[in-house]
């Protein structure tokens, strides 16, 4: 493992006190339909881990197990400019699902995850990084299909549901 990749891993700090977000962030961001699959799907990951809804501890065990990369050796973490704002982050989210392509096509399994940018100072303060804030990382390494939760997939809702045709 890369010494940068370990010295971030070593330094997540999963408390309420090292939460910083470079890009405000609320569950209430999501709403309708956009909640429901959320849910949906964390049912589905939850079920597939065995951890029940009010088991706090294996919850915050699950997000702890997250924060380190849910033990992929190497992660990509993704920055805007200092000055970036939304029109850069479609940019940025192009160039990710890019290298998640690129990932797979090399066989290589990816997971991103908006949450490692919850901790952005952390992450800026251990690899020295300034005027740059953090969008989203990406975890990364060949796929453990051992790995509980590693064969969950999320649905795909229909075209029909996500696409409005005027002809
Ligand atoms: C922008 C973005 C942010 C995400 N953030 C997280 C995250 O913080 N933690 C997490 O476990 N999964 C996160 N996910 C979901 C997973 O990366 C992944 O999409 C999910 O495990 C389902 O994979 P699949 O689409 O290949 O089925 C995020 C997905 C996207 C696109």
């Amino acid at each position: 493992m890369p010494p940068a990749t370990r010295s971030v891993r070593r330094c997540w700090r999963p408390t309420p006190a090292a939460l910083s977000t470079d890009f405000p962030y609320s569950a209430d961001l999501y709403t309708g339909v956009h909640a429901a699959r959320r849910r949906a799907f964390g049912t589905t990951m939850y079920r597939a881990l065995g951890i029940e809804r009010d088991d706090q501890a294996a919850r915050d065990a699950y997000q702890t197990d997250s924060l380190r990369f849910y033990g992929a050796p190497h992660v990509a973490l993704l920055f805007l400019p200092s000055n970036g704002e939304v029109r850069m982050a479609a940019d940025l989210g192009m160039y990710g699902q890019t290298l998640l392509l690129a990932l797979a096509a090399y066989g290589i399994a990816s997971c991103p995850q908006g949450l490692l940018s919850f901790y952005a100072g952390t992450v800026r303060e251990q690899l020295e990084v300034s005027d740059r804030k953090l969008l989203f990382g990406v975890s990364f390494g060949y796929r453990n299909p051992d790995a509980p939760g590693s064969a969950v997939l999320t649905g795909r809702a229909g075209l029909e549901e996500t696409t409005r045709f005027h002809l």
